[in-house]
């Protein structure tokens, strides 16, 4: 397994326009032929780099590029909880892209009926695959103070060990049901990149970067790549804590 490609920025608007650049030049150099299959978490991190990507995105070529969600809150569309509601409101509405380069998870829909259907949907939308499971081009993931990375929560083996492309998994806390994509599928894509920003995420980031042995209770921890290394997006705060090499 490489080692983490770990990324430190002074603040959090300095992290989001660094990973809005490296995905507009992931985009450009896609061209015209090629397709970019990206999913994207839920949560108040993404919103910061939704937000900035709408202000710079305005000339890109976003037919090129297909949005997925790396989970869905069982709520529809227009809920408060939903990401695909909140990647609508900083990023969908104010860029030019096509309905049909968006899939949405149906959070609005019976959440076993679901899975099932996203997950034949994304076989049918993309075209690269491995071992029967659809291979991402990128998959942006953040990251819970307990570990968790899109709706997969530490102490869940049943959705950690899934070999399903997408499982029905419950929040801790509230129950809320929640659509994830599992660890198949996200140890497949291409590219995969942690966004994490804001102290309260120091602890559990230096949990899982500086020691190797015990974080494998964290879900976060679970996500390897054997084709690059994972990227780790911080801000300074989120990264206090981490060991100097
Ligand atoms: C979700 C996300 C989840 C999120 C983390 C971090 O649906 O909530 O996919 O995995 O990325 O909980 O959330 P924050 O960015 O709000 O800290």
């Amino acid at each position: 397994m490489k080692n983490p490609d770990i990324k430190i920025f002074n603040s959090p608007e300095k992290l989001v326009q660094a990973l809005c650049d490296s995905f507009i030049q992931m985009i450009s150099k896609t061209g015209q032929s090629n397709t970019l299959h990206v999913a994207l978490s839920g949560g108040s991190t993404p919103r910061v780099f939704f937000e900035h990507l709408a202000h710079v995105g305005n000339n890109v070529p976003w037919q090129n590029v297909h949005f997925y969600w790396c989970d869905e809150r069982c709520v529809p569309p227009d809920h408060p909880d939903s990401n695909f509601g909140m990647t609508k409101k900083y990023l969908l509405d104010k860029i030019d892209i096509s309905d049909q380069n968006l899939h949405r998870i149906h959070g609005e829909k019976d959440p076993t009926v679901e899975a099932e259907r996203y997950s034949h949907h994304l076989l049918e939308s993309i075209t690269k695959q491995e071992k029967n499971y659809p291979v991402f081009e990128w998959i942006i993931l953040g990251l819970g103070e307990d570990g968790h990375t899109a709706s997969i929560f530490p102490g869940q083996e049943k959705i950690i060990r899934s070999t399903k492309i997408c499982a029905v998994a419950e929040h801790p806390q509230t129950g809320q049901k929640r659509i994830t994509l599992t660890l198949p599928v996200i140890n497949l894509a291409d590219r995969i990149t942690f966004l994490v920003s804001g102290k309260s995420k120091a602890n559990i980031v230096a949990e899982i970067l500086n020691n190797k042995k015990i974080n494998m209770i964290y879900p976060a921890a679970m996500v390897q790549s054997k084709q690059n290394p994972i990227e780790w997006y911080l801000d300074k705060e989120a990264a206090t804590l981490l060991k100097s090499d």
